[in-house]
């Protein structure tokens, strides 16, 4: 790829967006390396998905700067953005219901990369079986997993998740985090993970930044932000972040 060694994944920097006029995101700095989960934790409205949904071309930004592998995003439309090899995992998983699960694969996948539909079998064997059946039909985890397996297909190094766990219950969560984890460090992706669940997020990091009221709060470590989790729930996460 045409990028210098060191230019992390993402870099976002003095990021300012918002909604017709409204700024709901203030002067956000963040970067992702490859290799590297990042979380972006924050209370409900706290703008994490403004934040990832800027980076992958839906929105514009206001003032500031997105690069993602070098390359400034702000002016591109989020097509462009999927060229430069990023994908993106939407809130609600952003998968067809009517359509099977081999076929949600192929959407995803470029003629001349069907293996890679394939591989994804490997990563998610449980899918294997469930091969022509409807997506509306599988469980919040299996989606969950198809989700993340479209994604992956797709090709890109930079994966941005926005809430991993949402409406799945906790054993299913601990079961999706670990390939997580490996998939950053095995394929060398950076991994971007958004989460209301600290618990969940400070597991699977590297490296975690909070977001309040539409800026970072606290940037760190996964461990220097786990010895502030009391301190960070009580002030800024709400009730929200505990796990269910
Ligand atoms: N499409 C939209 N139009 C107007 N305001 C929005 C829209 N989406 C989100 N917002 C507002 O932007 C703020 C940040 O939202 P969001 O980025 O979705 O937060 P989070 O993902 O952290 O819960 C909230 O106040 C929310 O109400
Ligand atoms: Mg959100």
């Amino acid at each position: 790829m045409d990028r210098p060694p060191t230019e992390p994944a993402v870099v976002v920097e003095d990021l300012t967006v918002g909604y017709g006029g409204l700024m709901v995101v203030h002067g956000v700095s963040m970067t992702a390396d490859f290799g590297t989960v990042t979380a972006l934790l924050g209370a409900n409205g706290a703008g994490k998905t403004t934040t990832l949904m800027t980076i992958a071309g839906h929105l514009h930004p206001s003032a500031g700067q997105v690069r993602v592998m070098g390359r400034s995003v702000n002016r591109l439309a989020c097509h462009q953005v999927v060229r430069l090899g990023l994908s993106l995992v939407p809130e609600g998983r952003g998968l067809v219901y009517s359509m099977t699960v081999s076929e949600n694969l192929r959407l995803h996948t470029a003629r001349r990369a069907r293996r890679r539909a394939e591989e994804v079998f490997d990563l998610f064997p449980s899918l294997g079986p469930l091969r022509s059946r409807r997506a509306g039909l599988l469980s919040g985890g299996e989606q969950q997993m198809l989700a993340l397996a479209c994604a992956i297909s797709a090709g890109g190094r930079i994966l941005l998740i926005d809430e991993l766990s949402h409406g799945l219950a906790p054993v299913i969560v601990e079961t999706l985090l670990p390939t997580v984890r490996s998939l950053a460090r095995e394929r060398d992706i950076a991994v971007v993970l958004v989460e209301q669940h600290v618990d969940a997020a400070l597991r699977v990091a590297d490296f975690v930044y909070v977001l309040n009221r539409g800026e970072v709060v606290m940037a760190g470590s996964a461990a220097e932000v786990a010895s502030h989790a009391t301190e960070l729930e009580a002030s800024y996460l709400g009730v929200t972040s505990r796990r269910p």
